[in-house]
């Protein structure tokens, strides 16, 4: 919800009473009301100034909210790419989300990573409610995943794949209960499946977010 595409011109837009269209019209196309919609990126429609960012963020929630009470779907929830602006526009009075939906993994910076925490704060979500996406950056034969092996993450890797940890991994990266992936591939789905027994090293993930703290600071590594 939030990103209408068109043939001229593709555009985000908080607007209530457009996202209040959109979850009708879903609920049309799908036949049935959808069991959760989010509304995507909203960081893309808040480029006019703190006080009336804070309003179009909590009135788009808003206007969610009330579909979900109206019956027009089970739950709403927000995803974001890139969350840096949010957390200074969330506060007690902004609607809070069953589910909170952010880009995550081996890819995905410090200046993210950051933003998302401070989001789950902002709105006191627990880890069930925290989604990652896009593990794989939208592509796991990208040369990167070729260069690096992702076992490194996991205290029992023995078994698992490059690509299987790098998954499990992306439920630390930033710390969400569940991850939204793209696989038209059923055997694809089945190994991220076997992936969740992977038991994670901590150190290791604590130590790649000093590294990569470190970077964004010009620090050697
Ligand atoms: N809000 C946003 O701006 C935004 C942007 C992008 C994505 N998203 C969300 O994130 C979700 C996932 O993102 P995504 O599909 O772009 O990227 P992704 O999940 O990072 O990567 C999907 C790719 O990984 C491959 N893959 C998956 N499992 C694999 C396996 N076990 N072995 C080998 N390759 C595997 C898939 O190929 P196969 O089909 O061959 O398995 C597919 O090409 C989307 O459904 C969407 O909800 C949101």
């Amino acid at each position: 919800m939030g990103y209408f595409p068109a043939p001229d011109r593709a555009e985000h837009s908080l607007a209530p009473w457009r996202l209040h269209v959109a979850v009708e019209q879903a609920a049309r196309d799908l036949g049935r009301e959808p069991d959760v919609v989010f509304l995507h990126n909203p960081e893309h429609s808040l480029h006019e100034g703190a006080a009336h960012s804070r309003d179009a963020l909590a009135q788009a929630c808003a206007a969610l909210e009330e579909a979900t009470s109206n019956g027009l779907c089970g739950a709403w929830g927000v995803a974001s790419w890139n969350p840096s602006p949010l957390p200074s526009l969330i506060d007690t009075t902004t609607p809070k989300p069953s589910a909170f939906m952010v880009r995550a993994g081996l890819l995905v910076g410090i200046r993210t990573l950051d933003a998302a925490d401070a989001v789950t704060a902002a709105w006191g979500l627990n880890g069930s409610m925290v989604w990652g996406m896009s593990p794989f950056g939208g592509g796991a034969n990208a040369p990167v995943w070729g260069r690096i092996d992702s076992r490194v993450f996991l205290r029992d890797g023995i078994g698992l794949s490059p690509v299987q940890a790098a998954f499990r991994a992306a439920y630390e990266l930033p710390k969400v209960g569940t991850v939204s992936v793209g696989t038209d591939n059923p055997a694809h789905l089945s190994d991220l499946v076997d992936a969740l027994t992977g038991q994670v090293d901590e150190r290791a993930i604590e130590e790649y977010r000093a590294l990569l703290r470190a970077r964004s600071h010009g620090q050697p590594a």
